[in-house]
C-alpha cells in the first residue's frame, strides 16, 4: 500500500457528473466495500463508488444479497467514505429497506446520507418503485434507479440471466426507465441488458445519466464489480467482468509463502522484530528473581 501522501483531488459533485456527460467523457464507477480499497480507488481517479449490497456475497460470503442489513451497509459505507473522501459515493439500499413503503425508503436513504456521508442512494426496480424514488428525491436525496438484472429479485427473474432480450420485456424496461426518470432519478443503472436496448434508453434519456453494467458501450459510463476485476471472488466470474489483474493469485501465492517461511523458520528475520537494551533485560531478570 503506498504511503498516504494523498494526491489532493477535488470532490466530484452531482453537477460534475453531468459536466462529464455533457463533454462526452465516460463516467467510471466501481463497487467498493472497505477503507484500503477506497483509498486506492480514489488515488486511481475513479469517479464514483457503489457500496453495493453485493458485499453480502463478496465480503460476507452469503449466497445472495438478501441477508444484508442496513447496519451492514452503513458500517461498510462509513469505511469507504474514510478511504475516499473525494469520490462520489452511492449507498445501495439493501433488501426490504425500501420495498415495504415510501416512508421506510426515505428513512433508509436518510441513514446513508446522515450516518455515512454518502452522496446518493441506489435502489432496484422499475415502475413499481417509482413512488419510492419520488419520495426520496422529494426528501432532498439524490436517487439512482437500477433496471435489468436486479439481484434482489433474482428468484422472480429466474436466475442471473440477461434481461430484455425479447421486444415485450425490452419495452417494459424502456417504460420503467422513463418512469424512474420522471420520478426524479438522476441516474439509471442498466445491468445485463442487450447493448442495443441500453443504447436506445441512453438516446431517449432526457437529463438522466445512464450507466452500463454488462450492457455494452453506449451508456454514459461503466460500472464493474471490483472483486470480479481482480480475481477476488472465488465462486464464479460473470461474462461481463474483465479481469484487469489477478490479485487473488498474488495473495494466494503470498499466503503460501508465509506458511512455508514460518514452517521452515526463515520468517521472522531481525528486521521483523523489536529488541530491548541489555541493561533493561538484565534488570527485568533481576526483578523476577
Ligand atoms: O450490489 C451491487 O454491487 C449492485 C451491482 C450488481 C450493480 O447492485
Amino acid at each position: 500500500m503506498p504511503e498516504p501522501q494523498q494526491q489532493q483531488r477535488k470532490k466530484l459533485s452531482l453537477p460534475g457528473l453531468f459536466k462529464k456527460v455533457a463533454s462526452n467523457e465516460p463516467i467510471t464507477w466501481l463497487t467498493c466495500y472497505d477503507y484500503p480499497t477506497a483509498y486506492l480507488q480514489e488515488q486511481a481517479g475513479i469517479d464514483m463508488i457503489l457500496v453495493g449490497d453485493s458485499l453480502g456475497m463478496t465480503m460476507l460470503g452469503y449466497e445472495s444479497t438478501l441477508p444484508v442489513t442496513m447496519d451492514d451497509m452503513i458500517r461498510h459505507s462509513q469505511a469507504v467514505r474514510r478511504g475516499a473522501p473525494n469520490v462520489f459515493i452511492v449507498g445501495d439500499m439493501p433488501y426490504m429497506s425500501y420495498q415495504p413503503s415510501i416512508e421506510t425508503a426515505i428513512r433508509s436513504a436518510g441513514r446513508f446520507m446522515a450516518e455515512a456521508s454518502c452522496d446518493a442512494i441506489k435502489l432496484e426496480g422499475g415502475v413499481e418503485m417509482a413512488d419510492r424514488i419520488d419520495g426520496i428525491v422529494r426528501a432532498g436525496i439524490p436517487a439512482i434507479g437500477h433496471l435489468g438484472l436486479t439481484p434482489q429479485s433474482v428468484s422472480a427473474l429466474g436466475g442471473f440471466r440477461v434481461q430484455g432480450k425479447g421486444a415485450l420485456q425490452a419495452k417494459k424496461i424502456v417504460d420503467s426507465a422513463k418512469s424512474l426518470e420522471q420520478a426524479g432519478a438522476f441516474m439509471i443503472l442498466l445491468e445485463m441488458v442487450p447493448d442495443r436496448l441500453c443504447q436506445l434508453i441512453t438516446e431517449r434519456a432526457e437529463g438522466c445519466i445512464i450507466m452500463s453494467l454488462g450492457s455494452g458501450p453506449h451508456a454514459h459510463g461503466q460500472l464493474l464489480i471490483y472483486h470480479d476485476m481482480f480475481g477476488l471472488y472465488p465462486r464464479f466470474k460473470p461474462k461481463m467482468a474483465k479481469v484487469f489483474g489477478n490479485a487473488g493469485e498474488v495473495i494466494l501465492n503470498g499466503l503460501k509463502g508465509y506458511v512455508n517461511e514460518v514452517t521452515d523458520k526463515s520468517f521472522p528475520q531481525k528486521e521483523n522484530w523489536f529488541t530491548m537494551p541489555d541493561e533493561e533485560y538484565d534488570e527485568l531478570v533481576s526483578l523476577l528473581d
